[in-house]
């Protein structure tokens, strides 16, 4: 009987032990972009709310733009009341093909004022499906028009976007040149290096103007020091959606920073 409590007590202590220990573990987290169940046969009432978790998700459109009561965008249109302005935009264009080519053809038309610096948004690392922008036509129309356009609606562009598991393979961890990893995360689409204005600061004479700690400082916590007329969180926004900070290698930033620190 002795025995008999002992052991039971010995596999008390021993459940709690083991039962405390799995508190101090980490649980595995793995948080891929959650993809939205898309049915084809989706009414436009449907649509648009979908379109709106997109744009301010897995879209990354709000680090950039400011639409409805969403956003901080600075240099970027407000898309407030783009339901009514896509008609207008460019003379024989409906309003669905305009919104349809600034996401898949970003660069066809430059809104006039802007920098050009919008990523297709059909491609990695945003990569939007074609279902998913036909939701979010379906909420730009509804920002200030009415939407007309349905999960049946075909549009130019479908198709062409790589399959989402055709994508090219991030090189995790990897070796990759500082100029690849510049444009892979879309560096480039806020910073140019020739000293034109964009999204971001140019980064054109930017080893005259801060150390290379500053530099590694500004890519690893952009949010610490703010540049001079610019806002807060867009490129960790950005940075922090395409899965910058978990995919780049030490060797990796450390090419980065140099690259830029040669500037
Ligand atoms: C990295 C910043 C960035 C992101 C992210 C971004 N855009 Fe843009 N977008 C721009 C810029 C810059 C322009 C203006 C230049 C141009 O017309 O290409 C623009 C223009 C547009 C226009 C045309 C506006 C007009 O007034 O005619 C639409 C529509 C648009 N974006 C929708 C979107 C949607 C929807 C998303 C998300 C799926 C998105 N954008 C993500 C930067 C961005
Ligand atoms: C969506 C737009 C965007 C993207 C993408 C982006 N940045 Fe930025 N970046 C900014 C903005 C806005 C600032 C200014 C605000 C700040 O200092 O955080 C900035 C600041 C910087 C600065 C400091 C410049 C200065 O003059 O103070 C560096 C360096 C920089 N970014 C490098 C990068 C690199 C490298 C990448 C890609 C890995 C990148 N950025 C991606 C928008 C962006």
């Amino acid at each position: 009987m002795k025995q008999a409590l002992q052991i039971f007590g010995f596999t008390i202590v021993v459940s709690v032990f083991y039962w405390y220990v799995s508190l101090w573990v980490p649980q595995k987290r793995t948080d891929p972009p959650e993809d939205i169940e898309i049915a084809s046969d989706l009414t436009i009432e449907e649509m648009i709310p979908i379109g709106e978790e997109i744009v301010a998700g897995k879209g990354t459109c709000l680090t950039c733009h400011t639409m409805g009561d969403h956003g901080t965008g600075l240099r970027f249109p407000d898309l407030d009341n783009i339901g009514a302005i896509a008609a207008e935009r460019v003379p024989g264009q409906s309003d669905v093909d305009y919104l349809a080519e600034s996401m898949y053809d970003p660069n066809a038309y430059v809104v006039e004022g802007y920098v050009a610096g919008m990523p297709n948004v059909a491609r990695p690392p945003i990569a939007l499906t074609d279902q998913e922008i036909l939701t979010v036509i379906a909420y730009l129309q509804s920002l200030g028009g009415t939407p007309t356009v349905t999960m049946q609606t075909t549009l130019q562009w479908q198709g062409q976007a790589p399959a989402q598991d055709a994508a090219p393979a991030v090189a995790v961890g990897g070796n990759r040149d500082a100029e690849t990893v510049f444009t892979t995360y879309l560096c480039n689409t806020c910073h140019s290096l020739d000293g034109t204005a964009g999204a971001g600061p140019t980064l054109q004479g930017l080893g005259q103007r801060m150390t290379r700690a500053e530099i590694y400082e500004a890519i690893v916590d952009p949010d610490e020091v703010i540049a001079e007329g610019y806002v807060e969180g867009v490129m960790s926004t950005m940075l922090n959606a395409n899965n910058f900070y978990e995919q780049v290698s030490t060797s990796e930033l450390q090419a980065l920073v140099d690259y830029l620190a040669s500037m």
